[in-house]
């Protein structure tokens, strides 16, 4: 065992890759299906959109009990050679000397807009729940005062159009062949546990 509490070589366990596979299906699931039909694609999108949305809802519940009863979050919190790695990085200057990291500030950063982007949109998404007709509950819009719909309105559809730029950001950089052993890593586990090295 490494002091990172895995087994040496492997980047990430069989759960947490799970984890990011059926969380990325949804992500493209209800990206497929919120931006179709505005395209032109006109299909019944609403029972798959918010199907997929309540089985995100289930695996970041799976993803916080791996985080807080088996990883902890030390990993991905910030830390001052963060700093110091994004502006050596913005200044074309070494990396060397810096706090070794399982992530790099880079992909700390994305992990926490990321994870922010798609609670807003997830939590802003339930609360939605209450306008429409289901085999479990009738529309209530009586729920919340019309300037309160109207803003959870935005921020679901501002969160929706800042995953769709994070997540091609996200995919570019990971088909980067520099980028190939982490590629590799969250398809099989192995891969090198340390994505900042000193
Ligand atoms: C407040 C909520 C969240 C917390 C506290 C949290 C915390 C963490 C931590 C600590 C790790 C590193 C695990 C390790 O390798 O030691 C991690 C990894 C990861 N997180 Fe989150 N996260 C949150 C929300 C999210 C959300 C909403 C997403 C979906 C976009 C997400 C996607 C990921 C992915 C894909 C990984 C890498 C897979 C892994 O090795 O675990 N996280 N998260
Ligand atoms: C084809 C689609 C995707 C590919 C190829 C991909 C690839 C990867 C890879 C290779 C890693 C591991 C990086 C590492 O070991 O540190 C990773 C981590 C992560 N992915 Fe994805 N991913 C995809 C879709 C998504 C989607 C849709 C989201 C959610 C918005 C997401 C969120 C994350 C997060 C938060 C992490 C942890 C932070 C990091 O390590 O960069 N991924 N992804």
């Amino acid at each position: 065992m490494s002091d990172f509490g895995e087994a040496s070589g492997v980047r990430h366990q069989f759960s947490d890759r799970l984890f990011h596979w059926v969380m990325a299906a949804c992500i493209f699931l209800l990206g497929g299906t919120a931006f179709l039909p505005i395209i032109g694609y006109k299909f019944d999108w609403l029972p798959i959109h918010w199907w997929t949305g309540m089985v995100l809802v289930a695996a970041i519940l799976f993803h916080l009990y791996r985080v807080f009863a088996v990883h902890g979050i030390g990993r991905m919190l910030p830390v001052a050679d963060d700093v110091r790695e994004t502006v050596q990085v913005a200044l074309n200057r070494s990396t060397e000397g810096l706090q070794p990291a399982k992530y790099d500030a880079f992909q700390k950063s994305y992990h926490w807009t990321a994870a922010i982007t798609v609670l807003a949109t997830v939590v802003t998404g339930v609360i939605m729940l209450a306008k429409i007709d289901t085999t479990f509950w009738k529309r209530d819009p009586s729920l919340l005062p019309e300037p309160v719909w109207g803003v959870i309105y935005v921020i679901h559809g501002l969160g929706a159009m800042l995953l769709l730029f994070l997540v091609i950001l996200h995919i570019y950089f990971s088909l980067i062949p520099s980028h190939r052993t982490y590629l590799t890593s969250m398809i099989l586990g192995h891969g090198p546990e340390l994505a900042r090295k000193d």
